[in-house]
């Protein structure tokens, strides 16, 4: 399923795990260009329901259009982690199935007005939601050198960090940090010619993430989404780097525990109700055939869980 602005990922994989009614009310968290969304409203008959979230205007904007003609698609220019307000104005108390394929879009990244990218010359941004106030070069133009350090280090695992971050600070007094190529200039300057795109990847992820506070939003999505499932309804979340992956698997894994008390409490005195069953003991990843044909999925992983 190729689409010129996004090729959707593990598409028939989520798409199986995901949809079990065909009359069922789904969450896509993550719209975009409307690749899964059209594949779970195919398996979707009239009287199912795909309600989507998605914070970046274009991609909103664009399968708002695309889905104009479906009455059973309700869309929101939303974060996410808003679910339950989506739920309450729908006045739905749970889904049949929450889908999640986390990160930017292959449109966000190759388009410089997005501020995506580190690619081609842009501003640097990397803002998911524009009306933000914080773009990433304010964050490298006012943050101290161990904040810049701890972001690159903790958000883009990077071992280099402290290097990267005094160097940013030392530039940055000749004139402002504005662009991606001032940004790359710097982390160029002292990254070995082999490990240039790995780092610049990762430090830009830093960023990222640290601008959106991704992992924080994904957490509270995860949290939500457990308690608006409909018993036997289903959770499939597409992650893209290690960080996201691991809050997924241990939020599932904690869904799945009856019990929280310190081991040495003789009886159990915690609430804890055991919400969910993963579906996937090993996270789904991508084929050869579907690296081959598109190479952003490589570093997909898939997991997916079932309401009790
Ligand atoms: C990998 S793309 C999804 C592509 C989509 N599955 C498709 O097939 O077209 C991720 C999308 O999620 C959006 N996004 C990322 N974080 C979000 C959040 N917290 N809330 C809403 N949308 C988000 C991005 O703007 C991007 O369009």
């Amino acid at each position: 399923m190729m689409n010129t602005h996004h090729t959707p990922v593990l598409f028939n994989e989520s798409l199986d795990l995901l949809v079990t009614s065909e009359a069922g009310k789904y969450f896509d968290g993550t719209l975009g260009f409307g690749g899964h969304s059209g594949g779970i409203l195919q398996r979707l008959n009239e009287n199912g329901i795909l309600v989507a979230t998605e914070i970046d205007t274009d991609a909103f904007d664009f399968s708002k259009k695309k889905f104009s003609d479906d009455s059973r698609v309700r869309l929101y220019n939303f974060n996410f982690s808003q679910i339950d307000v989506v739920a309450k104005i729908e006045s739905f108390q749970f889904f049949d199935g929450i889908f999640a394929d986390l990160g930017v879009s292959s449109f966000q990244l190759d388009n410089p007005l997005s501020g995506f990218t580190y690619r081609q010359e842009a501003k640097l941004d990397l803002r998911m939601d524009k009306t933000k106030v914080v773009s990433a070069a304010d964050v490298i133009n006012s943050f101290g050198e161990e904040d810049l350090a701890d972001i690159i280090y903790n958000y883009g695992e990077e071992k280099n960090s402290r290097k990267i971050a005094r160097k940013i600070v030392q530039r940055r007094a000749l004139g402002k940090i504005e662009t991606t190529t001032d940004l790359n200039k710097v982390i160029l300057e002292i990254t070995p010619h082999n490990y240039q795109v790995k780092t610049l990847s990762r430090v830009y992820q830093a960023f990222r993430i640290f601008v959106n506070d991704e992992l924080n939003v994904l957490k509270s999505f995860l949290e939500k989404s457990v308690g608006l499932l409909k018993p036997g309804g289903r959770i499939v979340v597409i992650s893209y780097h290690s960080l996201e992956d691991r809050i997924v698997k241990e939020a599932f894994k904690y869904e799945t525990l009856e019990c929280i008390c310190p081991k040495e409490y003789p009886i159990c005195r915690c609430d804890k109700e055991r919400r969910l069953k993963i579906l996937t003991k090993k996270p789904v990843l991508p084929s050869e055939d579907e690296i081959s044909i598109n190479f952003r999925s490589r570093s997909a992983k898939l997991r997916a869980a079932e309401r009790i």
